[in-house]
């Protein structure tokens, strides 16, 4: 993990990094963003002009430095009085992923708040990311992320500035946790190493003595407490499912909330299987589950007084003789039945059986849950109504979702309303079962919301996410984004436990 260093003092970094904005009205005029620097900056705007330089989002134009061996312009886009922190962090980012194979990497741009040093540092350290642990002959050949990041700012020495970079860190650090588990392939991470990885993330992270607990269901005792969902999802495949409950418990807290996070660590669609094109995207169908586990673990590390419960589910959707069939009628912990009418509806079958365990530890003597939320790769539909970078917010409750929304604006990811409109959930009734797996084709990802529902009391504030595009990239990387692996939710779930615990 790339390290965060605060300066007011001189560069003495490999390479410098200047934001580089134009005019709105004038978009050829361009506008050197130096922060705290003065640079020769008429000498380096009729450079920059002579090389076609933009200043647009995600353009990098590198020059030799005087005092540093580089000099880095990243584009801010249209020139602001203040830029809004996302733009810092995906121009920060964007720098960061360019620059692999530098080692220290000095940044100064325009730093008139707390905020704007977080969002700079958190930019480069997220962008401060590669994926080799699989590469053999070809891994020599890689350039190393950035490791040394040096934030140029006159509040170096403030205590919120210092406690902002250590913050980065920590968010860096466990979006590589979630970006790993995604990008690992699946005949390396099946249910069972997936709670490996994560058990021996806890002891890191410091166990017992950071309130943190760890408890796992094997497949048997899945099958004898009556996870029907997780075992009937998980029975088709050689690798058997499991169920991975991390608990922090801090000394002093007021609020208590579950994150549930679906983990199918490989969705072969099952007997319903999908087409062969696309299918290696279905390795990253665990990206709840590792946000989720990942959440809990920063937020354990950056000691927040709040109680959370992080639920993964894990199973693998496979084909086989004694994979579940169309028409098969399972019970999900709890005792409600369902008809599966397709196996490739898998997702919301092991978040109804961890839903209903999270509700029922969650409630259970005087402790009450305050709110709870699933992540998940849900749905085609998602990707189809809001694309590969907008995720989705369903809810029973308009003010968690409303404060949810107010953390993700913070964290500069994407989220977006969705309804859950109640004509829609007759579609999922059953001739056979108290509900069916699947229901109307149209609003694919609002019936997916609806089905969870069921199995959610109502005097319980939910939020269900839908992250089924903007987990895993599989266009070209753009500012602090990679392919593969985005990491997507680890960082709202983490402001949203920050914005409830203060
Ligand atoms: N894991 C998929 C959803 C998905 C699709 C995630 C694309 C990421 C990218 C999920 O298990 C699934 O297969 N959903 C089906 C549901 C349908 C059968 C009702 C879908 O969306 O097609
Ligand atoms: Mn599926
Ligand atoms: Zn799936």
């Amino acid at each position: 993990m790339a390290k965060v260093h605060l300066t007011d003092g001189a560069v003495t970094q490999d390479v410098l990094v200047i934001g580089l904005a134009f005019k709105q009205a004038h978009p050829e005029k361009l506008v050197i963003e130096s922060g705290v620097l003065t640079l020769d900056e008429k000498t380096l705007l009729s450079v920059l002009g002579d090389l076609g330089a933009t200043g647009k989002a995600d353009e990098i134009i590198k020059l030799p430095g005087t005092s540093t061996r580089l000099i880095a312009f990243t584009g801010l886009g249209v020139e602001k009085k203040k830029y809004p922190h996302e733009v810092l962090r995906r121009a920060s980012g964007a720098a960061s992923r360019d620059l692999a194979g530098n080692k220290s990497v000095a940044f100064s741009l325009p730093t008139d708040d707390i905020e704007s040093i977080a969002a700079i540092a958190e930019g480069a350290v997220l962008g401060a990311y590669s994926f080799d642990e699989f590469r053999g002959s070809t891994k020599a050949a890689q350039r190393e992320p950035i490791s040394e990041i040096t934030v140029h700012t006159n509040f170096a020495t403030k205590t919120e500035a210092k406690a902002a970079a250590k913050r980065a860190v920590i968010v860096g650090q466990y979006t590589t946790l979630v970006r790993d588990l995604i990008n690992m392939p699946p005949s390396h991470l099946t249910p069972t190493t997936f709670t490996q990885l994560i058990s021996q993330a806890v002891t890191l992270a410091g166990g017992s003595a950071a309130g943190l607990k760890v408890s796992i269901w094997d497949e048997k005792q899945l099958k004898a407490q009556g996870f029907g969902g997780i075992t009937g999802v998980g029975q088709g495949s050689a690798n058997p499912p499991r169920l991975l409950h991390i608990s922090y418990t801090p000394t002093k807290y007021k609020k208590k909330f579950a994150y549930v996070g679906k983990g199918i660590t490989f969705d072969s669609g099952g007997l319903a299987l999908k087409p062969a094109a696309g299918m290696e995207a279905m390795k990253s169908d665990m990206s709840g589950a590792a946000a989720v586990c990942a959440a809990v673990l920063a937020i354990a590390t950056l000691k927040l007084p709040i109680a959370i419960d992080s639920w993964a589910p894990l199973a693998e959707n496979m084909v086989s003789d004694t994979a579940t069939r169309p028409s098969d009628i399972i019970t999900i912990y709890g005792g409600k039945t369902v008809e599966v009418l397709n196996p490739d509806a898998e997702g919301r079958l092991v978040l109804a059986d961890a839903l209903s365990k999270a509700i029922e530890i969650g409630r259970k003597g005087k402790s009450t849950l305050d709110g709870i939320i699933d992540v998940a790769t849900l749905t085609g539909a998602q990707v189809v109504a809001l694309g590969t970078r907008t995720s989705a917010v369903m809810t029973n409750d308009e003010n968690f979702s409303a404060t949810f929304l107010a953390a993700t604006q913070q964290s500069g990811e994407a989220f977006w309303p969705m309804p859950l409109p109640e004509e829609l959930r007759a579609s999922l009734d059953s001739p056979v079962a108290d509900l069916a797996n699947i229901g109307d084709r149209m609003g694919g990802m609002l019936v997916a919301g609806l089905f969870l529902k069921d199995f959610i009391p109502s005097d319980l504030p939910w939020l269900h996410l839908d992250i089924a595009g903007p987990a895993y990239n599989e266009g070209t990387a753009h500012g602090y984004t990679p392919v593969g692996g985005t990491g997507i939710a680890m960082r709202s779930l983490v402001t949203l436990a920050e914005n409830l615990s203060k």
